[in-house]
């Protein structure tokens, strides 16, 4: 039988899986997440606030001499090889935050070849190295049968020139390139005066419909970003 599909066009897949969520501090990134359904959050900062989220605390740890007891890279690698059992019932990944992830990748992969930065690895091989690890994290969570949702912060860019402030991700470019190569959908939180929070998708791979969206809970959740769905002309 041959290997090559069969040549007709496809009905493209237009149900969003994988999102990229960024917003300064308390506008409400980690608590849009958590509506997913049956979220498992790989959790960065110990102080989460995510209520009722199961959790795991990611994080690198040394013992007295300096050496890696536990390194983030095999605890993530651990988490992805569990999360492909079929018995497992977690229907969402949150990564919170990718940012926090990307560091760790780096300090475990400086701390096991004792190294104190990524450029002192001769030959370019740490940022090998390093590309290689948060691809195949990416990845393997984006073959997983789940929704996936990354979150970052986000740093503010004010042109000198004209003043203007612009927002964007506060993942370093090559490294946001990556995450978000294998996204969907990009979300922008907002929080204005003490109690107004706001979305909006900045970004996204395709049109999505309301009718294509098959989970009820994560369309209601959809419906209440702004610019997510066309908006529908009237008839009248
Ligand atoms: N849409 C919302 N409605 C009401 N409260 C919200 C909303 N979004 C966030 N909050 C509250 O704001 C606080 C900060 O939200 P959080 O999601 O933890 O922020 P972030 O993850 O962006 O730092 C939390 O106490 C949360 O309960
Ligand atoms: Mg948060």
């Amino acid at each position: 039988m041959s290997i090559l599909p069969a040549d007709k066009p496809l009905t493209p897949k237009s149900e969003p899986h994988n999102f990229f969520i960024y917003g300064a501090t308390m506008s409400g990134k980690s608590y849009f997440a958590s509506f997913f359904p049956h979220p498992l959050v790989l959790n960065t900062d110990g102080n989460s606030a995510m209520g009722t989220a199961p959790s795991i605390q990611i994080r690198n740890i040394r013992d007295t001499n300096g050496k890696l007891k536990q390194s983030a890279i095999e605890q993530l690698d651990k988490v992805v090889t569990e999360l492909q059992q079929p018995r497992v019932t977690f229907q969402t990944v949150i990564v919170d935050v990718i940012d926090d992830i990307c560091v760790m990748i780096e300090q475990a992969i400086c701390i096991s070849n004792g190294v104190s930065a990524l450029s002192d690895i001769p030959y370019g091989k740490g940022y090998a190295l390093f590309n290689t690890v948060l691809q195949q994290f990416v990845m393997d969570l984006k073959a997983l049968p789940m929704n996936v949702i990354f979150i970052s912060r986000e740093i503010e860019n004010t042109d000198e020139q004209t003043g203007r402030t612009e927002t964007r991700p506060s993942l370093k470019t090559k490294y946001y390139n990556i995450v978000n190569g294998n996204c969907d959908l990009v979300i922008h939180t907002q929080k204005f005066g003490n109690d107004t929070y706001y979305r909006s998708v900045t970004d996204r791979r395709t049109e999505y419909q309301p009718e294509n969206i098959s989970d009820p809970k994560i369309l209601r959740l959809l419906q209440s970003v702004k610019n997510m769905f066309p908006t529908k002309k009237s008839n009248k």
